[in-house]
């Protein structure tokens, strides 16, 4: 049997063709725009995934025997506004996880609801990103598009959808909503009637590891598919990532460093930060956890090297940050190239380089930045060590931890060992393993992990190293506090 993991991430999806011992037999990764029509916000046509898709799938299953796929899981991007209309076409392009337009449905959601009640209803608050600020947004500024909806989704939902024509979601996912009630798994209807939307223009909710129905006839043949795939819910990509790297059951920890950059960490039992500060969502596995989110990660270093230093070499600008250059940087990075959520909640906050002088090189810019970003997830450790959570080990995914520098810098600053798997393909490999569950391979998400997930590599803290970078931490921190006062004049 064959199983297809698709990660339908924000700058491509990445789709993997994974046996059922778990091996990896094939990968291809297909990319598609992002628009920012103003600075701050951010969008994605969903025709552009779909289409994504259907070059992929043949590619990906070409050279192996198709009719040995069974299954399909999806983990994506969270939060991203997805609205059809009664024909199921896609009204308008969708309003993405890391658009910071809703500032003033935020407040009034936190303000005029109030936070008390938010958290009471749906276990968090508002943040720019999640999705119900977005369809008060709408209502507000677009009441034709609003008028139009029939249905309202997430990202890999519209894959699921296109797939097999059933309107679904998944707990996990649907959690960044702002519209589900975490705890007892089921749409809030206080929280649709306050964004004046009706339960019937709501998926239907899933565990991420059932299936939500069988690839369509007509869509198969289109994709070189055998009759009868089974499509599972899926989940949001950082819930599918921690699955991908056994984070599952109690108390494991996952960083993720991609476009976001996040801290998760699994707990069987519902539980809610008091501040809010950390995101408190259902678990692909059937419980739950809290997650720290920061907008701009990986994203943070693609963003230097790429645009501003003109190179792809990713690698080579990292050479010349040798060992003893480390925590000794004068130059310091704010990440918030996007504003920041997590743990700050600041859409206002912007990139911020300084302590350069005459003698500031490349590689110390380039440094910075990888600083910067290890720093920013630290404040939401720090968040999750306040509330007593047990984060003395973690294990790292993403395109960033594939630097062995980054991994140092990250192990460093958080003063703790981080562990890679063997198979690091994160939420597309966990999409895989949801499919794997769903189709009776594994009787749980807990016996997939057990099974097929191993490490294969630690980082460990040096003393002296994570001594010098607690002095940078604590000057990084400042810097925020003065510059916060400032952003909103500078915009
Ligand atoms: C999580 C979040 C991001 C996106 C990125 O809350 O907004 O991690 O899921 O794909």
């Amino acid at each position: 049997m064959y199983y297809i993991g698709i990660d339908l991430g924000t700058s491509g999806v990445k789709l993997l063709l994974v046996d059922e011992e778990g091996s990896i037999l094939n990968e291809i990764t297909k990319e598609y725009p992002i628009s920012f029509p103003h600075p701050g916000w951010s969008e994605q046509k969903p025709e552009d995934w779909w289409q994504a898709c259907c070059a992929g799938i043949p590619e990906l299953l070409k050279g192996f025997d198709a009719g040995q796929v069974a299954g399909i899981g999806a983990g994506g991007q969270m939060h991203g506004l997805v609205i059809l209309d009664e024909a199921d076409a896609v009204i308008r392009p969708a309003i993405l996880w890391n658009d910071g337009r809703t500032q003033e449905a935020v407040d009034y959601l936190n303000e005029e609801i109030g936070r008390e009640k938010l958290s009471h209803l749906t276990a968090n608050i508002a943040f720019a990103g999640f999705t119900a600020p977005k369809i008060l947004w709408l209502r507000k500024h677009e009441p034709e598009n609003f008028a139009r909806i029939a249905k309202i989704m997430l990202p890999k939902d519209y894959i699921n959808y296109m797939l097999t024509g059933v309107h679904c979601c998944d707990y996990s996912d649907a959690s960044g909503m702002l519209l589900l009630d975490v705890e007892h798994r089921q749409w809030s209807e206080e929280m649709l009637a306050i964004c004046e939307v009706t339960p019937g223009q709501m998926p239907k909710l899933f565990e991420s590891y059932e299936v939500v129905g069988c690839v369509r006839p007509e869509t198969a043949s289109l994709l070189g598919l055998p009759e009868g795939v089974k499509v599972v819910a899926g989940a949001g990509d950082n819930a599918a990532a921690a699955v991908g790297t056994g984070v599952v059951g109690e108390g494991g920890c996952n960083i993720s460093l991609g476009t976001s950059g996040t801290v998760f960490i699994s707990s069987k039992t519902f539980g809610v930060d008091p501040n809010n500060a950390l995101h408190a969502f259902a678990h692909a596995d059937g419980g739950y956890h809290l997650m720290g989110c920061m907008l701009s990660a990986a994203s943070c270093n693609k963003w230097l090297c790429e645009d501003i230093l003109h190179t792809e070499d990713y690698g080579a600008e990292q050479e010349e940050i040798t060992d003893d250059r480390l925590g000794r940087n004068h130059v310091f990075f704010l990440p918030y190239l996007m504003g920041e959520r997590s743990p700050i909640n600041d859409v206002n906050a912007r990139g911020t380089l300084t302590g350069m002088t005459m003698d500031t090189t490349r590689a110390d810019l380039v440094q910075a930045v990888l600083e910067g970003v290890a720093f920013a997830i630290r404040d939401s450790v720090e968040v999750a060590r306040s509330l007593g959570l047990d984060l003395s080990r973690s294990t790292i995914c993403g395109g960033g931890a594939k630097s062995p520098l980054w991994r140092k810098i990250f192990a460093n600053v958080l003063g703790i060992p981080l562990d890679m798997v063997k198979t690091e393909q994160g939420p597309g490999y966990g999409g895989a393993m949801l499919a794997m569950v769903g189709c009776g391979q594994f009787a749980s998400v807990q016996d997939a992990a057990d099974a097929l997930v191993e490490r294969a590599s630690t980082t460990f803290p040096d003393p002296e190293l994570t001594e010098r970078y607690e002095t940078q931490y604590r000057k990084f921190h400042k810097i925020y506090a003065v510059m916060k006062p400032l952003f909103p004049e500078i915009l």
